[in-house]
């Protein structure tokens, strides 16, 4: 890895690589990861051009447990509000001897907009790029899914809401293909969930009880109304009566089933209370495991980095 934009076109091996470099960072303090000296004297810098929570923060956590210098650019009171263009703030953080950046944005290809026009020896990793990828989100579902279902193989899987809009989704479809599990069920209403997610490698489903019968694993995935400008909106009234999780509905699934969801939650429009914060529920192991998992991609990254430099150093003698 140099940088980490996307999970399209990396294979089982990479993947598997970065779950378990992970899982050594979890093992190490069993949930609380102890402090490790990889990115000693190197700056990251997280650039969030879109509100987070757990991304941001954990990434900072990850960096710190990495022994980084972290950087949080409050993009609010940054010079950008005096209308410095992207590019520009970009060289001055350069300038800075930043040695990663961390980049979260509303638009779609903003993360490869960023490493294509940075400096090559900057690490570029995509915290979530409009409806497009968020590789790192994807990456700890997955360390969640093996740490609860001991693998991959045989597994069912439905991913529940607004798919259209879901830079998650996207990622998680590709991961989980990639990793081999029996199927991805893409579960929502025909306007959120197009029959084009079939290309992908997934099965359509716009009936509730059909995509959770015997699922091992559901995702359910909130309304991203920031994204659906002007698109025909089911009211979420009506969206919780028809896909909403529920103790009810949650009898579908396998009684093992575990219940995720990369947050922000909507309670009593996706996802009950009852549910959210149940037995099934992962959701904040999900949480959890997203510092190990970011631990693991940024010293994959620096490493990749490390690696490239010395090629080039050597090939210049
Ligand atoms: N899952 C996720 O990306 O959450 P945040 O928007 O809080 O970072």
């Amino acid at each position: 890895l140099k940088h980490f934009l996307t999970l399209d076109g990396l294979d089982k091996t990479l993947l598997t690589e970065i779950l378990d470099r992970a899982e050594s960072f979890l093992s190490m303090g069993e949930q609380s990861v102890k402090k490790v000296p990889l990115l000693r004297g190197k700056t990251v810098v997280n650039l969030f051009f879109e509100n987070s929570t757990r991304t941001r923060t954990t990434f900072e956590l990850a960096a710190k447990r990495l022994s980084a210098d972290v950087i949080n650019l409050n993009i609010e009171t940054s010079a950008t509000s005096k209308g410095e263009s992207l590019l520009d703030t970009l060289k001055n953080l350069e300038a800075m001897q930043s040695d990663m950046f961390i980049v979260r944005h509303s638009d779609s290809g903003s993360a490869h907009f960023i490493a294509e026009h940075c400096t090559p020896n900057i690490a570029i990793i995509n915290a979530g790029d409009g409806r497009h990828a968020h590789p790192t989100q994807a990456m700890l579902d997955m360390l969640t899914i093996r740490r609860h279902k001991g693998g991959f193989e045989g597994l069912k899987v439905a991913i529940v809401g607004d798919i259209l809009h879901s830079r998650v989704a996207r990622s998680q479809l590709q991961a989980l293909t990639t990793l081999g599990v029996s199927e991805v069920r893409l579960v929502g209403p025909k306007t959120l969930v197009p029959s084009f997610f079939a290309e992908m490698g997934a099965t359509i489903c716009h009936d509730l009880e059909a995509g959770l019968k015997d699922v091992d694993v559901i995702v359910m995935l909130r309304l991203q109304k920031e994204r659906m400008k002007g698109a025909l909106l089911p009211s979420e009234s009506e969206f919780y009566r028809l896909y909403g999780l529920t103790v009810e509905t949650l009898a579908w699934a396998k009684p093992d089933a575990i219940v995720m969801h990369p947050g922000p939650i909507n309670r009593g429009v996706e996802i009950s209370s009852e549910v959210a914060d149940g037995k099934q529920s992962v959701i904040l192991d999900q949480v959890t495991n997203g510092i190990a998992v970011r631990m693991a991609v940024m010293s994959m990254a620096m490493s990749g980095q490390l690696q490239s430099a010395d090629s080039s150093a050597a090939g210049e003698e």
